[in-house]
């Protein structure tokens, strides 16, 4: 079968099941071919809260597939590939943070959204990339613990200096590899090139960009510059801009090599397939009183973001 006979495929089976699926962005091109909605996390948990779809195929890692679910109980929500996990939503354990709690009961927990839904359920708020420094700065009280991510969570410290901001160690196992002879090196090669990064890359690495923000926020600048742009993220980003730029290559992947998400890259057409027609994937479940705890963080984010 060719790859577009089997896009069809997918095409029919989801009118045929009542079938909607949501990709993140770094998903490959032809996922994002037959998505319904694509985005970044925080756009795609805000479609999930509005969708009340029947079934939901999650074309991206499990968090993210938790959080259709958090938000949306009744909808059938299935990860075509059950090994797709984010590295960075289990770096803390949710024991851990309850004995923060414990110990530092006025200072308030704000977890990226890049967490398991048994973390979501112990911190106060939920933030995303593009939603992080608003929300921190609508925290009553001055003390936060950030948890997982220590990059975003330091580029959050820097933009909020006014709170007290503890940094868990955690980090995303691909935009912590950057380092800043990468950028060094590309500027050298593209010199009129401004630079995009994701607020997950080191420190020293975000301070170098002209543009620091999350994948919706990068897509949006990279499409108004008239130039050149170093995009400093997963590669899906560029393969999701390339097809939009009409002007030949515009858009230069930074470190090609370490910027590949390999979790957001195992979902395959065919277990997109397999997953419609309920032959494959899985589905999500989550304990209630859980689900119920977890969903007042994200709540809160979405109200706060
Ligand atoms: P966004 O919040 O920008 O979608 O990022 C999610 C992610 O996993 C980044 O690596
Ligand atoms: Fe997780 Fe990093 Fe992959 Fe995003 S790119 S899903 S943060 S491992």
């Amino acid at each position: 079968m060719t790859t577009q006979e089997l896009k069809n495929k997918i095409l029919e089976a989801k009118k045929e099941t009542g079938t909607v699926i949501l990709a993140h962005t770094y998903q490959e091109p032809d996922i994002i071919d037959v998505a319904d909605v694509t985005g970044d996390s925080f756009f795609l948990s805000k479609k999930a809260a509005e969708l009340k779809a029947k079934r939901v195929v999650m074309c991206g890692v499990r968090f993210m597939a938790e959080s259709v679910k958090i938000l949306s109980p009744e909808t059938e929500t299935i990860l075509p590939v059950a090994s797709a996990t984010c590295p960075m939503a289990e770096q803390i354990l949710p024991e851990r943070v309850r004995e923060f709690k414990e110990e530092n009961p006025d200072t308030q927990v704000v977890a990226y959204i890049n967490t398991t839904a048994a973390l979501k359920a112990e911190c106060d708020v939920c933030v995303t990339s593009s939603s992080a420094i608003k929300i921190v700065k609508k925290l009553e009280g001055k003390d936060i613990l950030f948890i997982p991510d220590q990059h975003l969570g330091s580029f959050v410290a820097k933009n909020v200096p006014e709170k007290n901001i503890i940094l868990w160690d955690g980090y995303c196992p691909v935009h912590a590899q950057l380092t800043k002879e990468d950028v060094i090196e590309c500027k050298k090669k593209y010199p009129d090139a401004v630079f995009a990064v994701h607020p997950e890359s080191p420190k020293e690495v975000v301070e170098l960009a002209d543009m620091v923000g999350a994948t919706s926020d990068i897509i949006k600048y990279a499409k108004e510059q008239k130039g050149n742009v170093i995009i400093g993220t997963e590669r899906g980003v560029v393969d999701y801009l390339s097809p939009h730029e009409e002007n030949g290559e515009r858009f230069i992947q930074l470190a090609p090599e370490k910027l590949c998400c390999e979790d957001m890259k195992k979902i395959s057409l065919e277990d997109v397939y397999k997953a419609i027609i309920g032959e494959g994937g899985e589905k999500v479940e989550l304990d209630e009183a859980l689900r119920k705890k977890a969903l007042v963080s994200i709540n809160r984010m979405l109200e706060l973001g």
